[in-house]
């Protein structure tokens, strides 16, 4: 019994956790260090780590430091490059499991430095975020009623004008009244809330797919790399079309004509997302291979109005992340000349919004 529920301790710690013998073999392996390390518990117990992880060579003196002198040490902000050749950043403290026995396995514990910035700048977002929907609220609230006012009275006007040349004017003040209604019924977004039914992702990144080559010229091309595990989530798929559309859309434009856009889906497991840590959270990515965002405009995309297009209105990515925080979910996005990748995390389970 006891074994069983430190097997679930270990299953839900956000921290990664290993354990390996005198020969750095693995013979333990959380689910939290599986996703950092991006190895499968399959494929790394019983293998030297080093083999496994090769060319990270300061990682691997600290581990045999420790077998050799049984001091425990921790060392902050090792880089650790990956199978994929991707690097991540890690706090990392190695000890023996048991202190006073020489042949005792290592306990090596991970923690993510890049994901523990990264949780700190999306509570500030979320909160920022959710200030911002407040204002627009608020501002929707206080232009649309005296505008309702303004045409209604233009209308009234119009029928007690005789000079149809006077016309053009009452005409002008309705067709600029529903302009700006429309803008500010874009600015709040979809104002339904969200329905929650059984959705497929790959459903949905195809729909947006098939609606955005319909759009695009012949040099660009969309490709895609699914996760076939993927299970479906609860969500509304009308919105979270809107909602993936609109980052496409902006893919496509940025792209100007010739490049590829990459449409990929994945699971991540013990995912932090707000102050809520989920066991399961799927993402997709929408990556572009165009001139990147401009660096003053990387802190702000999000912010409604903001854009660097003449015809751009500065919305989609601003609905894009509402219906996303509806469901519960977090978007982010890096950016560098080439690669710009805009990730959308979405937590199995519903959620409240
Ligand atoms: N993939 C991308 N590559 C380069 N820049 C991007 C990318 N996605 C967004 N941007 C920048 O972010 C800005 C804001 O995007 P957003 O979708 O919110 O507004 P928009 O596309 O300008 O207007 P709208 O979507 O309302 O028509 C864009 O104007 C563009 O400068
Ligand atoms: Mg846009």
């Amino acid at each position: 019994m006891a074994t069983e529920i430190e097997d679930q301790i270990l299953d839900n710690l956000t921290t990664a956790v290993l354990a390996l013998d005198r020969g750095l073999r693995a013979i333990a392996i959380n689910p939290a260090a599986e996703a950092l390390l991006q190895l499968s518990a399959k494929k790394v117990l019983g293998q030297p780590l080093p083999e496994c992880l090769p060319n990270n060579r300061p990682f691997i003196q600290a581990l045999e430091q420790v077998l050799n002198d049984g001091n425990a040490l921790t060392a902050r902000g090792i880089q650790l490059l990956l199978a994929n050749n991707q690097g991540v950043t890690v706090d990392c403290t190695v000890s023996r499991l048991a202190d006073d026995d020489d042949n005792s396995p290592l306990l090596v514990e991970l923690s993510h430095v890049d994901r523990l910035l990264r949780l700190a700048k999306d509570e500030k977002m979320f909160r920022r975020q959710n200030a911002n929907r407040a204002v627009l609220n608020g501002l929707a609230h206080e232009i649309k009623n005296p505008l309702g006012g303004l045409r209604g009275a233009a209308q009234l006007l119009e029928r007690e004008l005789h000079d149809e040349s006077l016309k053009e004017y009452t005409n002008i003040i309705i067709h600029e009244a529903d302009r700006l209604r429309n803008l500010v019924d874009r600015m709040v977004g979809p104002n339904r809330p969200i329905e929650r039914r059984p959705t497929n992702l790959h459903a949905i990144l195809e729909h947006v797919r098939n609606l955005v080559l319909a759009e695009i010229p012949k040099g660009i091309t969309i490709e895609r790399d699914y996760d076939p595990s993927l299970p479906d989530l609860i969500g509304d798929p009308a919105q979270l079309i809107q909602a993936i559309l609109n980052i496409t859309r902006n893919a496509a434009e940025a792209l100007g004509g010739r490049g590829v856009i990459q449409l990929r889906t994945g699971i991540e497991r013990q995912f932090t997302i707000g102050r809520k840590c989920h066991r399961l959270v799927l993402r997709a990515d929408v990556e572009d291979n165009g001139p990147g965002i401009p660096d003053d405009l990387i802190d702000s995309i999000f912010y409604p109005m903001v854009t660097a297009r003449p015809e751009g209105t500065g919305l989609g990515l601003s609905i894009t992340q509402d219906i996303i925080n509806k469901h519960g979910g977090l978007i982010e996005c890096t950016s560098q000349p080439k690669q710009t990748i805009f990730s959308i995390y979405l937590p199995l389970e519903s959620k409240d919004g």
